[in-house]
């Protein structure tokens, strides 16, 4: 049997492990990205590892989420992340030039590489034939320092698409119909790769919006061939040099397959309070929409907006409705304005924002009292634009447009009628702007070395766990129910997002909405442990989700199963994640009860834990699914000791074979 692209990839980058599914491997990483909101402790965990500069190809700091700098925090945040960039040899993205997924794809990744970005969505770079891999912001200060990074060998599901979309149907559609299928915690330990004579006729931002979405389904990450139309987008970008053909092998082996015919599709909705509560668009009940928003990594390629214009042209946005756009990045911004686009958006009443991720994560624009917010962004999860009693719709640019105009759910269609086929002549552009004005690339290694890193009030120290210790005698200070997000556990909004590098503060609103008592309690506490439902942290990257409880207390999380990224947030920042052996003991526990481990560390490395509850006098097993890596990390305390131990552990040999060298002579 032939391989898949991903085997490929993944071959071409190994190290050591096993590449059967399930197990652990370790791979060199190229590439690495973080953005503003989560990267201050990203930053400050590499300044305490202690190295001179980054060891990946490149590495990038994206300044793009929280452009409102409503107080000195946000602007400390950036002057500190450009700093230090400057002082450990990384790229640095200015506020303006774009969101990160969107300017990486377009301005650094290339075909058969892997990166590592402090970003869930970071999988949108899969759309260029690259395996992209969202983690903790612990992991990519892992990644820079060039070690090679764990990761659990995927299994391969390929997702074949055939025949085109109709007008009016968006790539959107397809990443909604994966979700409606698969489920939101369906693609944990997969990768998508998608092929077929209909992902050969989507371009690289439509790919795109397939790839960065596919982390909604829990995979490790989504990818598209390197093909002819990758060849057409580095060509735009002026990079073909970057470019090389990367497929599958036509007899490829895959642990599963999906098929999907293209022509079937309809315009759909993602509703309210999860991205795989998928319906049809016209069965969806006709409430008044409140607000609207076309933005995000997700959507706003340059044919996603102009198609939304072309719906919106001549008419105007209903007056009942709040209509906003964000534009993922200056080149697309540019490019739509030189077509006559923006003209349209803004002659239609609609409002553009700064090019910046902005409401996507609640950074303004909080919809109304019970409103119902219509977004082309990638999360409905409750609170996730600001208000936790709004009601967001995931949807299309197409069929969002066509909702502002008409104050209700409506398509593309609904609106143009027959003419919805001229929405089919929209293409990318043959040539992007190329200015890389906005980027600072990194400063030679001797006049980097005369960086000074300036660190405001706000860049407070990284907070480091404590070392397990052989007895546990803890409260449950929080029971906490199925699907909690990292947005229910750290939230988001211009607020919050500005107190991600002061954690003291920071902490005190852990849990906030949807336990405003939690953060209080378990600091009364002192210790304790969390015990939650299925797929507990799914959602963002944010590796606050787990240094939050972590200051407070929070020994381990015991829950019926753990998303990805948050599990090895977990493991890196001190928390131990266990599993239920037996679901059904999850009942009989009840928030404050006592619970008791002995012996913990001898038990940890049989990845089988007893736990007694004291209160309701019944003993129970968890599981621990991590890899032998992962067990050193937990019983080091936390990645950063694990890491500055190994690395501590080369030097010394290093200094040991320079001795013995000159011995010899
Ligand atoms: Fe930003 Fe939203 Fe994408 S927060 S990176 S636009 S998912």
């Amino acid at each position: 049997m032939g391989k898949s692209l991903t085997r490929k990839i993944i071959e071409s980058h190994y190290v050591s492990g096993s590449m059967i599914p399930g197990e652990e491997v370790f791979l060199y990483i190229d590439q690495t990205l973080t953005h503003d909101i989560n990267a201050v402790m990203t930053y400050l965990a590499f300044e305490a590892i202690g190295l001179d500069r980054v060891r990946t190809e490149c590495s990038v700091s994206y300044l793009d989420h929280n452009l409102l700098y409503v107080d000195h925090k946000t602007p400390d945040d950036h002057i500190y992340l450009q700093s230090a960039a400057r002082r450990y040899g990384v790229y640095v993205s200015r506020p303006g030039n774009g969101i990160c997924h969107a300017v990486h794809v377009a301005r650094f990744g290339a075909p058969g590489k892997i990166s590592m970005g402090g970003d869930s969505h970071t999988p949108h770079g899969g759309a260029i034939g690259m395996l992209c891999i969202g983690v903790g912001g612990m992991d990519v200060a892992t990644a820079m320092t060039g070690v090679p990074m764990r990761l659990k060998m995927p299994r391969v599901v390929n997702v074949v698409l055939h025949g085109r979309l109709r007008p009016g149907v968006n790539a959107k559609e397809i990443i909604l119909e994966m979700l409606r299928r698969v489920t939101i915690k369906g693609g944990l330990g997969n990768v998508y790769e998608y092929t077929g004579d209909g992902a050969a006729a989507l371009e690289v931002p439509e790919r795109a919006t397939i790839t960065n979405m596919g982390a909604e389904m829990g995979a490790t990450t989504s990818i598209f061939p390197s093909d002819d139309a990758v060849r057409r987008f580095l060509r735009a970008q002026g990079r073909e040099t970057d470019y090389r053909e990367l497929l599958p092998d036509e007899n490829a082996e895959y642990d599963e397959q999906i098929v999907i015919n293209l022509d079937q599709l309809e315009p759909l909705a993602a509703c309210p309070h999860q991205p795989d509560n998928v319906k049809p668009l016209r069965e969806v009940e006709k409430k008044p929409v409140q607000q609207v928003f076309i933005g995000s990594c997700t959507n706003t390629s340059y044919a996603d907006v102009a198609k939304a214009a072309l719906v919106l042209q001549g008419r105007h946005v209903n007056e009942t409705v709040s209509c906003t756009c964000a534009i993922a990045s200056r080149q697309t911004y540019k490019a739509l304005m030189h077509d006559g686009y923006i003209d349209m958006l803004m002659d239609a009443g609609l409002r553009m924002l700064e090019i910046a991720c902005g409401p996507c994560c609640a950074i303004g624009q909080t919809p109304a009292t019970e409103g119902i917010a219509v977004r082309t962004s990638n999360r409905n999860f409750k609170g996730r634009a600001g208000n936790p009693n709004a009601k967001i719709y995931l949807v299309s640019p197409e069929s969002a447009a066509a909702t502002a105009v008409m104050g209700t759910f409506a398509s593309a269609e609904d609106i143009l009628g027959a003419d919805v086929a001229k929405l089919a002549g929209i293409r990318e552009p043959e040539v992007y702007d190329q200015n890389d004005n906005m980027l600072i690339a990194p400063l030679p290694e001797e006049e980097a070395a005369q960086v000074e890193i300036v660190r405001g009030p706000n860049i407070r120290p990284l907070p480091v766990p404590e070392v397990p210790e052989q007895e546990l005698h803890v409260p449950v200070s929080l029971k906490a129910g199925d699907n909690v997000s990292t947005d229910d556990i750290t939230p988001a909004s211009a607020e919050f997002s500005s107190m991600r590098s002061n954690i003291p503060m920071m902490s005190k609103f852990c849990y906030h909405r949807y336990d405003p008592e939690f953060a209080e309690r378990a600091k009364v506490m002192g210790r304790s442990i969390i015990v939650g439902g299925e797929n507990y942290g799914q959602g963002s990257s944010r590796e606050h989700a787990a240094i939050n409880p972590m200051y407070l207390g929070v020994k381990c999380v015991i829950a019926k199963s753990i998303a990805r990224i948050h599990k090895g947030n977990l493991v890196n920042h001190g928390i131990i994640p266990m599993l239920f052996e037996d679901p059904a003991d999850y009942e009989r526990i009840c928030q404050e009860d006592i619970l008791e481990i002995h012996h913990l560390l001898d038990q940890i490395p049989e990845k089988r834990v007893i736990v007694h509850d004291v209160t309701q006098g019944f003993d129970f097993t968890v599981r621990l699914d991590l890899s032998e890596n992962e067990i050193e990390v937990v019983l080091s305390g936390g990645q950063l000791r694990f890491l500055k131990k190994q690395l501590d552990g080369q030097k010394h040999t290093e200094v040991q074979k320079e001795k013995a060298q000159k011995e010899k002579e």
